[in-house]
Protein backbone atom coordinates (compact mmCIF):
# COMPACT_ATOMS: atom_id res chain seq x y z
CA UNK A 1 0.00 0.00 0.00
CA UNK A 2 1.20 3.35 -1.05
CA UNK A 3 2.13 5.93 2.08
CA UNK A 4 0.03 8.75 1.12
CA UNK A 5 0.87 12.04 3.11
CA UNK A 6 -2.33 13.73 4.59
CA UNK A 7 -3.06 16.90 2.50
CA UNK A 8 -1.92 20.02 3.35
CA UNK A 9 -5.05 21.26 1.40
CA UNK A 10 -7.79 19.48 3.41
CA UNK A 11 -10.72 21.87 4.45
CA UNK A 12 -10.29 21.44 8.21
CA UNK A 13 -9.22 18.96 10.86
CA UNK A 14 -12.97 17.74 11.72
CA UNK A 15 -14.71 17.15 8.85
CA UNK A 16 -18.13 17.13 11.07
CA UNK A 17 -17.76 20.87 11.71
CA UNK A 18 -17.31 21.18 8.66
CA UNK A 19 -20.21 19.41 7.89
CA UNK A 20 -22.62 21.74 9.94
CA UNK A 21 -20.99 24.72 8.07
CA UNK A 22 -21.55 23.60 4.78
CA UNK A 23 -25.27 22.89 5.88
CA UNK A 24 -25.76 26.56 7.62
CA UNK A 25 -24.32 27.67 4.63
CA UNK A 26 -26.62 25.73 1.95
CA UNK A 27 -29.69 26.93 4.02
CA UNK A 28 -28.06 30.41 3.74
CA UNK A 29 -28.27 30.21 -0.11
CA UNK A 30 -31.90 29.16 0.21
CA UNK A 31 -31.17 25.24 -0.91
CA UNK A 32 -34.61 23.65 -0.99
CA UNK A 33 -34.29 20.66 2.09
CA UNK A 34 -30.72 21.26 3.05
CA UNK A 35 -31.27 18.91 5.78
CA UNK A 36 -32.59 16.20 3.92
CA UNK A 37 -30.22 13.38 3.17
CA UNK A 38 -30.45 9.71 1.88
CA UNK A 39 -29.61 7.41 4.72
CA UNK A 40 -29.02 3.94 3.03
CA UNK A 41 -29.02 0.53 5.65
CA UNK A 42 -28.99 -3.05 3.94
CA UNK A 43 -30.39 -6.64 5.92
CA UNK A 44 -27.56 -8.78 7.51
CA UNK A 45 -26.98 -10.83 4.12
CA UNK A 46 -26.06 -7.38 2.66
CA UNK A 47 -29.29 -6.61 0.23
CA UNK A 48 -29.36 -2.80 0.34
CA UNK A 49 -32.44 -0.30 0.71
CA UNK A 50 -32.42 3.80 0.51
CA UNK A 51 -34.62 6.22 1.98
CA UNK A 52 -34.33 9.88 2.31
CA UNK A 53 -34.67 10.98 5.67
CA UNK A 54 -34.23 14.23 7.51
CA UNK A 55 -31.35 15.37 9.38
CA UNK A 56 -31.88 16.62 12.85
CA UNK A 57 -28.87 17.66 14.48
CA UNK A 58 -25.32 16.63 15.53
CA UNK A 59 -24.86 15.48 19.37
CA UNK A 60 -21.53 14.54 20.46
CA UNK A 61 -20.42 13.38 17.17
CA UNK A 62 -23.32 11.30 16.04
CA UNK A 63 -25.61 12.52 13.95
CA UNK A 64 -29.49 12.31 15.14
CA UNK A 65 -32.20 11.38 12.75
CA UNK A 66 -36.19 10.20 13.89
CA UNK A 67 -37.87 7.42 12.55
CA UNK A 68 -40.61 4.13 13.54
CA UNK A 69 -38.14 1.50 14.88
CA UNK A 70 -40.57 -0.94 13.28
CA UNK A 71 -39.99 0.69 9.69
CA UNK A 72 -38.09 -1.31 7.12
CA UNK A 73 -35.23 1.21 7.77
CA UNK A 74 -35.83 0.53 11.77
CA UNK A 75 -35.74 -3.49 11.25
CA UNK A 76 -32.63 -3.41 9.25
CA UNK A 77 -30.48 -1.26 11.40
CA UNK A 78 -31.55 -4.07 14.34
CA UNK A 79 -30.19 -6.64 12.69
CA UNK A 80 -27.38 -4.89 11.11
CA UNK A 81 -26.26 -1.41 12.53
CA UNK A 82 -23.87 -0.50 9.60
CA UNK A 83 -25.16 2.54 7.73
CA UNK A 84 -24.51 5.21 5.12
CA UNK A 85 -25.60 8.25 4.41
CA UNK A 86 -25.49 11.36 1.82
CA UNK A 87 -26.27 15.05 1.60
CA UNK A 88 -26.01 16.87 -1.80
CA UNK A 89 -26.40 20.54 -2.07
CA UNK A 90 -26.34 21.79 -5.56
CA UNK A 91 -26.25 25.00 -4.62
CA UNK A 92 -22.84 24.82 -3.29
CA UNK A 93 -21.29 22.14 -5.71
CA UNK A 94 -20.83 19.82 -2.56
CA UNK A 95 -21.43 16.17 -1.23
CA UNK A 96 -21.11 15.25 2.00
CA UNK A 97 -21.05 11.30 2.66
CA UNK A 98 -20.90 9.60 6.00
CA UNK A 99 -20.73 5.64 7.06
CA UNK A 100 -21.16 4.17 10.75
CA UNK A 101 -22.90 2.53 12.78
CA UNK A 102 -26.78 3.30 13.91
CA UNK A 103 -27.42 3.41 17.65
CA UNK A 104 -30.93 4.30 19.24
CA UNK A 105 -30.46 7.61 21.49
CA UNK A 106 -32.03 7.30 25.14
CA UNK A 107 -35.58 7.34 25.50
CA UNK A 108 -35.14 10.20 27.47
CA UNK A 109 -33.77 12.34 24.60
CA UNK A 110 -36.62 10.37 21.97
CA UNK A 111 -39.39 11.92 24.88
CA UNK A 112 -37.62 15.44 24.12
CA UNK A 113 -37.60 15.18 21.15
CA UNK A 114 -41.25 13.92 20.76
CA UNK A 115 -42.99 16.35 22.79
CA UNK A 116 -40.90 19.13 20.77
CA UNK A 117 -43.10 17.89 17.84
CA UNK A 118 -46.44 19.56 16.50
CA UNK A 119 -49.47 17.73 17.69
CA UNK A 120 -50.82 16.63 14.38
CA UNK A 121 -47.22 15.26 14.03
CA UNK A 122 -47.54 13.05 16.85
CA UNK A 123 -50.66 11.76 16.72
CA UNK A 124 -49.40 10.82 12.85
CA UNK A 125 -46.50 8.76 14.74
CA UNK A 126 -49.45 6.77 16.30
CA UNK A 127 -51.74 6.51 12.96
CA UNK A 128 -48.61 5.37 11.05
CA UNK A 129 -47.55 1.60 11.15
CA UNK A 130 -44.65 2.64 8.76
CA UNK A 131 -43.55 0.04 6.00
CA UNK A 132 -46.73 -2.26 6.71
CA UNK A 133 -49.23 -2.45 4.24
CA UNK A 134 -52.56 -0.68 4.53
CA UNK A 135 -55.80 -1.23 2.15
CA UNK A 136 -56.35 2.79 1.59
CA UNK A 137 -55.91 6.02 2.54
CA UNK A 138 -59.25 5.72 4.76
CA UNK A 139 -57.78 3.45 7.01
CA UNK A 140 -54.85 5.85 7.57
CA UNK A 141 -56.99 8.51 8.04
CA UNK A 142 -59.31 6.32 10.81
CA UNK A 143 -56.26 5.54 12.23
CA UNK A 144 -55.40 9.31 12.67
CA UNK A 145 -58.68 10.01 13.92
CA UNK A 146 -58.68 6.96 16.18
CA UNK A 147 -55.43 8.36 17.84
CA UNK A 148 -57.07 11.89 18.00
CA UNK A 149 -59.75 10.60 20.10
CA UNK A 150 -57.63 8.11 22.35
CA UNK A 151 -55.43 11.24 23.72
CA UNK A 152 -58.24 13.96 23.29
CA UNK A 153 -57.74 16.24 26.16
CA UNK A 154 -54.41 15.14 27.27
CA UNK A 155 -50.75 15.06 26.18
CA UNK A 156 -49.82 12.67 23.49
CA UNK A 157 -47.34 9.48 24.39
CA UNK A 158 -44.67 8.74 22.56
CA UNK A 159 -45.23 5.56 21.00
CA UNK A 160 -42.55 2.88 22.03
CA UNK A 161 -41.43 1.93 17.90
CA UNK A 162 -40.97 6.12 17.79
CA UNK A 163 -37.60 7.62 18.42
CA UNK A 164 -34.49 9.53 17.87
CA UNK A 165 -31.54 7.20 15.99
CA UNK A 166 -27.96 8.04 15.97
CA UNK A 167 -25.13 7.38 13.01
CA UNK A 168 -21.35 7.77 14.92
CA UNK A 169 -19.81 8.07 11.61
CA UNK A 170 -16.24 6.24 11.15
CA UNK A 171 -16.07 7.63 7.86
CA UNK A 172 -16.59 10.92 6.41
CA UNK A 173 -15.94 11.99 2.96
CA UNK A 174 -16.47 15.46 1.38
CA UNK A 175 -16.65 16.29 -2.21
CA UNK A 176 -16.15 19.69 -3.47
CA UNK A 177 -16.96 20.78 -7.56
CA UNK A 178 -14.02 21.54 -9.37
CA UNK A 179 -13.42 22.55 -12.60
CA UNK A 180 -13.40 20.31 -15.73
CA UNK A 181 -14.57 17.36 -13.66
CA UNK A 182 -11.23 17.63 -11.45
CA UNK A 183 -13.38 17.61 -7.79
CA UNK A 184 -11.55 17.42 -4.33
CA UNK A 185 -12.26 14.91 -2.11
CA UNK A 186 -10.97 14.17 1.24
CA UNK A 187 -11.71 11.41 3.28
CA UNK A 188 -11.53 11.32 7.23
CA UNK A 189 -11.61 8.36 9.16
CA UNK A 190 -11.63 7.83 12.56
CA UNK A 191 -8.46 7.59 14.27
CA UNK A 192 -9.31 7.33 18.29
CA UNK A 193 -9.84 11.41 18.72
CA UNK A 194 -9.19 12.60 15.93
CA UNK A 195 -9.35 11.93 12.23
CA UNK A 196 -7.04 10.55 9.46
CA UNK A 197 -7.03 12.65 6.29
CA UNK A 198 -6.74 11.58 2.49
CA UNK A 199 -7.50 12.63 -1.03
CA UNK A 200 -9.08 10.71 -3.54
CA UNK A 201 -8.85 11.18 -7.13
CA UNK A 202 -12.31 12.27 -8.31
C1 LIG B 1 -37.59 14.82 2.07
C2 LIG B 1 -38.05 13.61 2.85
C3 LIG B 1 -37.81 13.56 4.21
C4 LIG B 1 -38.21 12.44 4.95
N1 LIG B 1 -37.91 12.40 6.29
C5 LIG B 1 -38.17 11.28 6.99
C6 LIG B 1 -37.73 11.16 8.35
O1 LIG B 1 -37.11 12.07 8.93
N2 LIG B 1 -38.01 10.01 9.01
C7 LIG B 1 -38.68 8.96 8.41
O2 LIG B 1 -38.90 7.94 9.07
N3 LIG B 1 -39.08 9.04 7.13
C8 LIG B 1 -38.85 10.16 6.41
N4 LIG B 1 -39.24 10.25 5.09
C9 LIG B 1 -39.92 9.09 4.48
C10 LIG B 1 -38.87 8.04 4.07
O3 LIG B 1 -38.23 8.42 2.86
C11 LIG B 1 -39.48 6.63 3.92
O4 LIG B 1 -40.57 6.66 3.02
C12 LIG B 1 -39.98 6.07 5.25
O5 LIG B 1 -39.09 6.38 6.31
C13 LIG B 1 -40.12 4.56 5.17
O6 LIG B 1 -38.90 3.98 4.79
P1 LIG B 1 -38.57 2.43 5.06
O7 LIG B 1 -39.79 1.66 4.63
O8 LIG B 1 -37.38 2.13 4.21
O9 LIG B 1 -38.29 2.29 6.54
C14 LIG B 1 -38.88 11.36 4.33
C15 LIG B 1 -39.12 11.43 2.95
C16 LIG B 1 -38.72 12.54 2.22
C17 LIG B 1 -38.98 12.56 0.73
Amino acid sequence: MIDVPPPSDAPGPDPLAIFAMWLREAAERGACTPDAFALATATLDGRPSVRMVLYKGLVDGALRLVTNSASRKGQEIASNPSAAVVFYWPELGRQVRMEGRVERASASESDEYFASRDRSSQLGAWASAQSQPIATRTELEAAFEGARARFEGRPVERPPHWGVLCLVPSRVELWISGAHRLHDRFLYERSGDSWRVTRLAP
